[in-house]
């Protein structure tokens, strides 16, 4: 059922969440729209998922009427230490949520929960052809990077992905006792994203806090 004009609330999502982040994950795999992945996700591949990435990766869902019917999460770009502060997201409605700000939401309340974390950018890959997430990341003030040509096979065929990052503060202090702060001000001179930063700082809510959808 499509849902009207009723709230939806955010939260960071803990175990129990695993059975409806699987489900809303495979009707995206479904779509061939979204990622490389062909096999169905278990509830208990989301939920090893969940617990190996902890506190420090957050997962955020949204609900309606006690339902989840969508997700964010975020995981390590890379293991080595000096890109600790990067993170590789994904954001997933169910098929019945979307187009009411609800994917808007959960990436909105995913950035701020990074942030508090110290993360300073997230990136992501995405199909060129994936409007609804092109229109969402730009939205929200993502940089399209670049395309990686023939990425990979989906299918049996190839695909080109279009990468996207967005910057959401200024590294902070690293393990090996490097202090970051202010390294990149000179890069916040851009024009547009260092505008729209400023504005969606102000405006990323904390996932613990109840939000309304348009
Ligand atoms: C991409 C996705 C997360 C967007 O979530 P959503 O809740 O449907 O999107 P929203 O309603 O928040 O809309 C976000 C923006 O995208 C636009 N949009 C939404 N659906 C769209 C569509 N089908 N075509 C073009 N633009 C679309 C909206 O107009 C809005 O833009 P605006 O803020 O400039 O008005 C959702 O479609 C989805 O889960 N898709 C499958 C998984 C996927 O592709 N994930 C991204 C890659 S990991």
């Amino acid at each position: 059922m499509a849902p009207s004009n009723g709230a939806y609330t955010m939260r960071l999502a803990d175990l129990r969440d695993a059975q409806a982040i699987a489900q809303i994950r495979n009707e995206g795999i479904e779509d061939r729209t979204a990622t490389f992945l062909t096999v169905p996700r278990t509830a208990g591949q989301v939920e090893a998922g969940l617990t190996e990435r902890g506190d420090r990766h957050p997962t955020v869902v949204v609900e309606r009427n006690g339902l989840v019917v969508a997700w964010a999460g975020v995981g390590a770009y890379r293991s080595r230490p000096w890109y600790g502060g990067i993170g590789e997201f994904s954001v997933y409605v169910g098929h019945d949520a979307r187009g009411f700000g609800v994917g808007t939401m959960a990436l909105h309340g995913l950035i701020g929960a990074c942030r508090t974390r110290g993360f300073w950018k997230l990136v992501s890959r995405l199909f060129p052809g994936n409007a609804a997430s092109r229109a969402l990341y730009q939205s929200l003030g993502f940089r399209e990077v670049g395309i990686c040509l023939r990425h990979a096979r989906l299918d049996g065929q190839w695909r080109d992905c279009v990468v996207v990052e967005l910057r959401i503060g200024r590294p902070s202090c690293l393990a090996n006792g490097l202090v970051w702060a202010g390294l990149f001000t000179d890069m916040s001179a851009h024009g547009r994203e260092s505008r729209h930063r400023a504005d969606f700082q102000s405006r990323v809510p904390d996932p613990s806090q109840a939000w309304t959808a348009r």
